[in-house]
């Protein structure tokens, strides 16, 4: 009776939104102008009189009742760029003297590679619609895809390029989607780095010509992360226009970001066309990776608020959540991880003993890293020997895993499914397994090869033994590393014209996998890693509950990281182990108490050799750990405000948190040297209820004296938040707690 109440509720209150709420999808079809509107935005575009798809508008949301007349082409310019190339196309293929980026790109049988994509119907699918292209003579069809979010007003658009003729083509080039921004002043930020340097933020004004960010390298990368995000004029952290975009693959992938002769801004993404090639024979079609994008009128940190709500509630698995249709993914558990403080050195007396300490932190997931399988001493052998090192643990896994769970936390298990060590049974009996192009000299870099994975033998292998682990195992976790890139992306069995298909298939089967296997085992979360935040994307994010962000865990470079990563990407999936100081990359010494806050940032985890613990640092962690618990939602799905940027040199870095419905708010605060005897600034808090009453607690460190206990949520957002004044000194950190009465 009470279930029926409830759902009859449900639909009540859904019946009132959608009464509430302008139908998010209209085609006007005597302008034949296409119009998509979600949270704060509208998404026009239209058939142009020579029947092209034409970009009209995207930015702040429209009232119901404005309309637009038919696209109109925009003029040639001289007879150097023709109307053709000055017109922004959803969805332009490369014939007609295009010299802007083109969507498609092909080449016939015959040699002709003139492409000219025009409407030819539509339907309306929910939240948005599917277009179809036709070439204005030859049997090419690419269907547009369109789908908004209603409430961040995100919008997902990816094509289908089909093949209806009677002969093969071979596609050159296929973007996912291209966005179109007027003549304008832009600024271009955009995230890149380097192992152990992940997430830094470029900032740079658009000029003429292409700004290109990629990956050449069969896998997302350390060196550069596929989202954009452009500012408009004197947009800044939390004021003014900003379009923002994110590409869905993990493979080899490529955005450019062109300002045109007449100053308007394009950006194009989807596969990298470098060294492309994509047979499609009659009957078949291509898919493209997804290309999410948004707009938000609150500046970058608006922008990414909108992406970290929109990963959250649509792009993350819910594993381990109650339903499958929770709002959010659980705050992942608090975990424990071997690798810096035994390397490969793992054994199951050593394992134990940390994990009786991890226990006593008060941690719930104790992970094993890398060295306990096949003859793993180091990194020149056993990738591929996925059988338990019987020297290192002479009874199998369980009785390592029995304690683990005696213990009460749950066990994970590092792996590196995609590669080879060339010393291992695995390659001495499949030396054909592996990418690479046969006679020439190759990489080895770590020591090891990379599995075709696009090969249906090999594709069967790596589910096969996963799953095995996994069925012979009580594991909850599993680490998938990916520690290096593609250097002879050979598939020599196919015939040479079809072999560039491995950049798309190798992905493809990598998601197949993933997506069998959490089908088989649906209880297992899984990290991606890649030597760090080498395989971050809102492709691979579909199948992983977290990602690894970087191998350098130096808590002081980790604000700066944590500071680019979240403007693409949720803190939910951002873990961050606690390590040992002084550490390695940097040499630098910290507090424990710095390294903790700087980690509670993010999805907590602690990485220490924590046998070496003393007990008053045993106790400092375990009392963080606890008062973390108590925000951690709050932290890493909350509304994140980068109170000051860490960026630049900043001696001083803040953010806040405040979760949905306004009754909490988490407040983290860093000096890296005080200068000149300069206190820490006034920190005016944003996000809060103004009328409702905070009461403010400390996590660790201390508010200035006189600050009230409690106050309005006004109080402290325009008063603001002051620190202590002997806050002051190197790798100072505190944090604080503001709950609602
Ligand atoms: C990569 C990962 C590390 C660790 C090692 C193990 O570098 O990023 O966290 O797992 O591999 O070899």
């Amino acid at each position: 009776m009470l279930k029926a109440f409830t759902s009859t509720l449900v639909l009540l209150a859904a019946s009132i939104a959608a009464a509430a709420q302008p139908a998010p999808v209209t085609f006007d079809s005597t302008a034949k102008v296409f119009r998509i509107d979600g949270g704060g935005s509208s998404y026009v575009f239209g058939v142009n009189a020579r029947g092209e798809l034409q970009q009209i508008y995207w930015g702040g949301r429209l009232a119901k009742t404005d309309s637009f007349p038919q696209a109109r082409t925009m003029p040639e310019w001289a007879s150097f760029d023709s109307s053709y190339t000055n017109t922004p196309e959803e969805y332009v293929g490369w014939g007609s003297g295009l010299y802007m980026e083109p969507a498609l790109k092909v080449t016939f049988a015959d040699g002709n590679r003139d492409l000219e994509l025009h409407y030819l119907s539509h339907t309306t699918v929910a939240n948005g619609f599917d277009v179809v292209l036709k070439d204005i003579g030859r049997p090419v069809y690419v269907t547009l895809h369109y789908t908004i979010e209603p409430e961040t007003g995100i919008l997902a658009r990816s094509a289908t390029i089909e093949n209806r003729g009677a002969t093969a083509f071979t596609i050159d080039q296929a973007a996912a989607a291209a966005w179109a921004l007027p003549a304008g002043h832009y600024t271009l930020n955009y995230l890149t780095g380097r192992w152990a340097g992940e997430w830094t933020l470029n900032q740079e004004a658009v000029h003429a010509g292409a700004r290109v960010i990629e990956s050449r390298r069969g896998s997302t990368g350390h060196q550069a992360n596929p989202w954009f995000a452009l500012q408009a004029g004197a947009s800044d952290e939390e004021h003014g226009e900003v379009w923002f975009g994110a590409l869905a693959w993990s493979g080899s992938w490529r955005i450019t970001v062109e300002q045109d002769q007449l100053d308007a801004v394009r950006v194009t993404g989807g596969f990298n066309p470098f060294d492309f090639g994509f047979v499609l024979h009659p009957g078949e079609s291509l898919e493209t990776p997804a290309f999410y994008g948004g707009y938000s009128a609150h500046g970058l940190g608006g922008a990414s608020r909108l992406l970290h709500r929109f990963e959250n509630a649509h792009i993350l698995p819910r594993t381990g959540a109650k339903t499958e249709t929770a709002a959010a993914p659980r705050p992942r558990p608090v975990i424990y991880n071997s690798w810096e403080a035994t390397e490969f050195r793992v054994d199951e007396g050593g394992q134990i003993a940390l994990a009786e300490r991890a226990a006593a932190l008060g941690v719930d997931r104790f992970v094993m890293d890398d060295g306990w399988f096949g003859q793993r001493k180091d990194d020149h052998a056993g990738l591929g020997d996925w059988y338990v090192n019987k020297e290192k643990f002479p009874n199998g896994l369980k009785p390592l895993i029995d304690k683990v769970h005696g213990l009460g936390m749950d066990f994970g298990l590092w792996v590196e499914p995609e590669m080879v060590n060339p010393d291992s049974d695995l390659y001495r009996k499949h030396p054909e397994w592996v990418l690479s192009f046969p006679g020439r000299p190759r990489m080895e870099q770590r020591n090891q090869l990379i599995l075709n994975l696009a090969r249906p033998d090999v594709r069967a292998y790596v589910l096969g033994f996963l799953d095995k682990i996994l069925t012979e195992n009580d594991i909850a976790f599993l680490k998938w590393d990916y520690n290096r890139n593609w250097s002879e992306p050979g598939w020599d069995q196919l015939p040479p014209v079809e072999q560039k298909r491995v950049y798309v298939d190798y992905t493809r089967s990598l998601y197949t996998i993933l997506s069998e296997l959490r089908r088989k085992h649906p209880k297992v979360e899984i990290e991606s890693c890649s030597g760090g935040g080498g395989r971050v994307d809102l492709g691979i994010l579909r199948y992983v509950d977290e990602v690894w962000p970087s191998d350098n865990t130096d808590p002081f470079d980790r604000l700066t990281q944590q500071d680019g990563f979240t403007y693409a990407y949720t803190p939910q999936i951002m873990m961050a182990w606690v390590t040992d100081s002084p550490h390695g990359i940097n040499r630098r010494i910290n507090s424990l108490s710095y390294a903790m806050l700087s980690s509670m940032q993010g999805s907590l985890g602690i990485g220490a050799n924590i046998v070496a613990w003393k007990p008053d640092e045993m106790a400092l962690v375990k009392r963080l750990i606890a008062a973390y618990k108590q925000v951690q939602a709050t932290i890493v799905q909350g509304d994140l405000y980068r109170l000051i940027s860490p960026l630049n040199g900043s001696e001083f870095s803040a953010t806040q948190t405040v979760n949905s419905d306004k009754s909490q708010s988490a407040v983290f605060a860093f000096i890296h040297s005080t200068q000149e005897g300069r206190g820490f600034p006034i920190l005016k808090l944003k996000g809060l209820d103004a009328k409702a009453v905070y009461t403010l607690s400390s996590i660790e460190g201390k508010a200035r004296a006189g600050t009230p206990e409690t106050a309005s949520g006004a109080w402290w957002m325009n008063h603001g938040l002051e620190m202590d004044d002997d806050f002051r000194g190197d790798l100072q950190a505190a944090a604080f707690r503001l709950d609602r009465k």
